[in-house]
């Protein structure tokens, strides 16, 4: 039986329009191979909601996410509305969007691809196939809890303030969202804190053992995140699934991807507890290369990869894009950003072409 999904797509700004057409067509490829349906909508965010209804966020985008099953953003942002007011700003949309869909858990996989191993820093066979997933919690910790700002002491003095602090309920859902990934994985989790300093960390590694019970199959183990930081870089390859807090997991979530050195192939999802999920590249709106059929628009179709395997749990539909990026790539074909010597250089459209082809 044919399976049908709502899509929210959200274009936005700059190459977002470009990545995320070419991602649609092989979505389409994919949903007849599967016996899958798609039905697109279509809604603003960002500049390109600015100019045409001057919000970032249009109730009626939230609504149209609200109603649809999963939602695939591309990027937003841009020199031209750099002057606006930090709350009128593209980057607010975003802001907006997540926390209009309670996303708390955001997913950001480090996967090298075997034949991009040069665009590492690191040597190859320090990198050669890792395959990371780092599970960041998303709307607690030191970025939201209170007390916050600055205050004036008694001596006259300011003092800057931010709390970190997590409930149980906060940790024992980021940390269940983290087993069953890692279930879906090579059922490993590392649970990244500060332990040996912070309470916080304390109650977060408590509620991690405790949830342990629940998933016999799955091996913890906890590090500090000192350690984690240098672990990421001595021997990557020891790592499957990463879960840590919203600080923590901003860092650890940005080196891990770095290990890969290719922004423009990474994917990333953001989940709730229920309702649709948001899956965007990492990447941001490139406005410097955007209209000039230049961008890679592999981190958007691996994005819809995410969406198929987290959000609709459509694990082979997923693999089959990943497995047609790593033939295309595995035939010579590159965008720009990941050109090296002797491959095929290619623009955002041709590398579409091509990954309906394989
Ligand atoms: P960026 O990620 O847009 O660009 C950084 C560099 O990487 C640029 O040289 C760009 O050309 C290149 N690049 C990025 N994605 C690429 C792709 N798919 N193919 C080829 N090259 C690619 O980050 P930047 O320049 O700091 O920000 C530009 C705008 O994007 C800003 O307005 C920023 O606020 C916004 N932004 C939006 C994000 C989002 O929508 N989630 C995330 C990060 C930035
Ligand atoms: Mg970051």
């Amino acid at each position: 039986m044919t399976q049908q999904y709502r899509i929210t797509l959200l274009p936005g700004d700059g190459i977002g329009p470009e990545i995320l057409a070419v991602t649609v067509e092989v979505l389409k490829v994919i949903g007849k191979q599967f016996e899958i349906q798609f039905d697109f909508q279509e809604a603003l965010i960002g500049g390109a909601a600015i100019d045409e209804t001057g919000e970032p966020l249009p109730e009626e985008t939230l609504k149209c996410c609200r109603s649809c099953d999963a939602v695939l953003l591309a990027a937003i942002g841009g020199y031209k509305w750099d002057d606006l007011p930090r709350h009128q700003r593209p980057e607010t949309g975003l802001l907006g969007l997540r926390a209009g869909l309670g996303l708390f858990a955001n997913l950001r996989p480090a996967t090298i691809f075997p034949q991009l191993i040069d665009a590492s820093t690191l040597k190859r066979e320090v990198v050669e196939g890792v395959d990371i997933m780092v599970v960041r919690e998303l709307t607690g910790g030191i970025y939201f809890g209170l007390p916050k700002g600055i205050f004036e002491t008694e001596t006259g003095e300011r003092r800057g303030v931010n709390t970190m602090a997590y409930t149980e309920s906060e940790i024992d859902r980021i940390a269940k969202v983290a087993f069953e990934i890692a279930r879906k994985r090579r059922n490993k989790l590392c649970s990244v804190d500060k332990a040996n300093v912070l309470d916080v960390s304390q109650l977060w590694r408590d509620r991690v053992t405790k949830i342990a019970q629940d998933y016999p199959d799955v091996e913890l183990s906890h590090l500090y995140v000192d350690n984690a930081a240098m672990q990421l870089i001595r021997a990557p390859k020891q790592f499957d699934t990463i879960v840590t807090g919203n600080l923590f997991g901003d860092i650890l979530s940005d080196e891990a991807a770095m290990l890969t050195g290719s922004i423009g192939m990474l994917p990333s999802a953001s989940l709730g507890a229920d309702g649709p999920g948001v899956f965007e590249p990492v990447h941001g709106s490139a406005p410097d290369i955007a209209g000039q059929d230049k961008a890679n628009p592999l981190a958007q179709v691996l994005s819809a990869a995410m969406m198929l395997r987290y959000g609709l749990n459509q694990p082979q539909a997923a693999n089959k894009i990943e497995e047609s990026v790593s033939q295309v790539l595995e035939l010579g074909y590159r965008t720009g950003d990941i050109m090296s010597a002797r491959m095929q250089q290619v623009g955002c459209r041709q590398m579409g072409e091509m990954l309906l082809k394989v």
